[in-house]
């Protein structure tokens, strides 16, 4: 009686391990997770629509997911001196996708006064799950200083987040194409994984 239930175990064992397409099905279940686990995911939070057309690019050329950052402050000059000068926090909803699916993030969002937005930064303090990849693409008028990317860097360390790059992008009057060549090129000198 015993050897039967040891045969049991040994046949079931073997029909579990057999492969197909020449992996395990135990493989293919820990890839097929980790490929549920890797996916993108491009966050953004744009006032005039610059960074909403990198964040497009960058979804497109990545295959990812997007969600956007859903403030709940309306944001003048005023408003944005304020929050830039205090260091204050932006008030928003909930994301809508559960984050814990996501690797990495991307974040995408204007610098204000130097530093980066209040909504982008709200956003990595509070809804991005400790341990994410997270990239940070910057939207501004001039060059991204030194300064402010390495601020970014270390406020998104300062999150238990791992820091991947900081890229800024300048949006004179660019159009979607524009975006989507300037992102086609920089993706291809700096892949993301
Ligand atoms: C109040 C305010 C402050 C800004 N400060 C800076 C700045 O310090 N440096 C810079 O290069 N651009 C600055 N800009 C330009 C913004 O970065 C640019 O308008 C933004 O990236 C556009 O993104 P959006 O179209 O997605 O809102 C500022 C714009 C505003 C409205």
């Amino acid at each position: 009686m015993k050897r039967i239930w040891i045969l049991f175990f040994v046949v079931v064992a073997a029909v579990w391990c057999i492969p197909v397409s020449g992996m395990p099905a135990y493989a293919q279940e820990v890839s097929a997770l980790k490929e549920q686990l890797s996916k993108p995911l491009v966050v953004y939070y744009s006032r005039q629509g610059h960074a909403r057309m990198l964040a497009t690019a960058l979804k497109n050329h990545l295959n990812a997911d997007i969600e956007e950052i859903r403030s709940e402050k309306k944001r003048g000059v005023f408003t944005i001196m304020v929050e830039q000068l205090f260091g204050l926090h932006d008030r928003q909803k909930a994301p809508e996708k559960d984050l814990s699916q996501y690797n990495p993030f991307i974040v995408v969002a204007p610098i204000y006064f130097m530093k980066l937005c209040a909504p982008a930064r709200t956003f990595i303090d509070r809804s991005i799950p400790e341990g994410k990849d997270v990239y940070v693409f910057t939207t501004s008028g001039g060059p991204l200083a030194g300064f402010t990317k390495n601020s970014i860097r270390s406020f998104v360390q300062k999150r238990n987040l791992n820091v991947q790059g900081v890229h800024g992008f300048q949006i004179g009057k660019k159009t979607q194409a524009d975006f989507d060549n300037e992102t086609a090129a920089f993706l291809a000198q700096h892949p993301i994984r």
